[in-house]
């Protein structure tokens, strides 16, 4: 079926205009259009994979346009395997068929999973198939470290509630800790847990959510603590507290790529160097994840439940009265179909007219940082600090040889034949605090 998204094979051989467009971007003032109606976490509208995880309700054409969120499930992953993973456009939206979905490269070494980001990449960024309505996660890692260099372990929600942990590549004996309610960026809330060498140590860090508070707990010693009680908006009249189903989500990025906005850099210790020792001696950065566990939130009534298979939202509120923990399902036949039609290009009955078909925006690239990311006018030169990754990171793609602005061609120059590293990068949102690459990796390859 993946064969069917042959505009963007003729772009990649010459027909740019086919591509000269941005992917349209999507906000709260400003949804997507129908044709392609999913708002991904980055901001782009899109079919396929954007109307999966991170497909943001508010922004999407309607409510439905984005797939229902599979349900929690308790599970310890043990990192030692890919098995259980899958590239996002390899997925569609069937939690039984992969634990974790992602982008760029990760790869297993010593029983470990590394998330890897190779010179001039974007990183590698994996969150899980289902969804956490409360509970509590904890990750046994090792950091990367480097100026630039971001290792993150959030929660973060289709509306971007969302709960960090970050580290920051040049301070190994810090883990900045954060939360934001629904992507509004107030980065006064950071607060740092001291640890020893993440870069060397497994520690273990966990994330306990309740309706009424977040702790973190750093080996299990209690780190930080925030209650809900303490987060009333007066302005917006609601408690600015993440309440809305999560992925668990872990990446590798960039925040120090020379192109993303000063602030950001800052905050990440500076310009990544990609000369460094660490890439000289592996040909790469990498963080660590040895093991990450998730117990659902125990509740038989809402929030937090996880009776049925899936969550959606009632109302573009989203706040936590508005999930609706249902049977709805959660799955597309192709990454051409969308909530409003899941069964469009179902290889099944789809057969040979696909093409016609003009889903070029079927996968979302990943991005650095999605709209928390300091460094956006209001931010620079704060000392505000800590930002978030949102969704921090995204695509492997090997932007080296394909970093033109705009649209680039195929990056190996060959048969339109696109490999699975190769990338196109949108420019021009770097004003904005964003940089956003857009992964067209594996489009071609099914
Ligand atoms: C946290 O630590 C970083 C250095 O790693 C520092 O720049 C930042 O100001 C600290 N933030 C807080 C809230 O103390
Ligand atoms: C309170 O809510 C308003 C409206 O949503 C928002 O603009 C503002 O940033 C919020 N204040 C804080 C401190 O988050
Ligand atoms: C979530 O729902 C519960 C129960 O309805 C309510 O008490 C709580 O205040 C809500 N929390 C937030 C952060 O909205």
């Amino acid at each position: 079926m993946l064969q069917s998204l042959l505009p963007l094979g003729v772009a990649l051989l010459g027909a740019t205009s086919v591509l000269a467009q941005d992917p349209p971007t999507c906000g709260l003032d400003k949804k997507c259009p129908k044709e392609t109606p999913c708002c991904s976490q980055y901001n782009q509208c899109g079919v396929g994979a954007f109307c999966l995880g991170g497909c943001d309700p508010r922004m999407s054409f309607s409510l439905d346009s984005c797939l229902p969120a599979p349900t929690c499930k308790d599970k310890t992953y043990k990192m030692d395997s890919l098995d259980r993973y899958k590239d996002i456009s390899e997925y569609l939206g069937d939690p039984s068929t992969a634990d974790w979905v992602g982008q760029g490269e990760p790869l297993i070494y010593n029983g470990n999973t590394l998330l890897t980001m190779p010179p001039k990449s974007v990183g590698t960024v994996l969150a899980t198939t289902t969804y956490m309505w409360y509970g509590n996660v904890k990750a046994r890692m090792k950091t990367s470290k480097g100026a630039g260099v971001v290792t993150a372990f959030i929660l973060f929600s289709d509306v971007k509630d969302e709960i960090d942990y970050e580290w920051v590549g040049v301070d190994l004996n810090t883990v900045q800790t954060n939360y934001y309610f629904q992507g509004i960026t107030d980065y006064t809330q950071s607060g740092n847990i001291s640890v020893a060498d993440s870069y060397n140590e497994f520690h273990d860090y966990e994330i306990q959510w309740t309706p009424d508070q977040i702790t973190w707990l750093v080996d299990g010693k209690v780190g930080r603590v925030k209650k809900r009680a303490d987060t009333w908006n007066a302005t917006s009249n609601q408690w600015n507290f993440p309440q809305t189903p999560s992925r668990v989500q872990i990446s590798l990025w960039p925040g120090g790529l020379e192109t993303n906005a000063k602030g950001t850099i800052d905050w990440a210790g500076g310009k990544i160097d990609w000369n460094s020792d660490e890439i000289k001696k592996n040909g790469y950065y990498y963080a660590t994840f040895g093991e990450i566990k998730v117990e659902c939130y125990k509740t038989s009534s809402a929030p937090g439940t996880n009776k049925g298979i899936s969550y959606s939202y009632s109302d573009i509120s989203a706040t936590n009265n508005t999930v609706v923990d249902g049977n709805k399902p959660t799955t597309i036949k192709s990454l051409l179909a969308t909530g409003l039609d899941t069964t469009k290009g179902d290889p099944a009955k789809d057969k040979g007219n696909a093409a016609q078909s003009s889903a070029v925006y079927a996968v979302p690239g990943g991005g650095v940082g999605t709209g928390n990311v300091p460094g956006t006018d209001k931010n620079e030169g704060s000392d505000s600090g800590s930002g978030s990754s949102g969704s921090g990171s995204g695509s492997s793609t090997s932007a080296s040889e394909c970093a033109k602005t705009g649209f680039s061609q195929s990056c190996d120059g060959s048969s339109g034949q696109v490999n699975g590293n190769d990338a196109v990068r949108v420019s021009g949102l770097g004003a904005s605090g964003l940089a956003a690459f857009i992964s067209i990796a594996g489009l071609l390859l099914l």
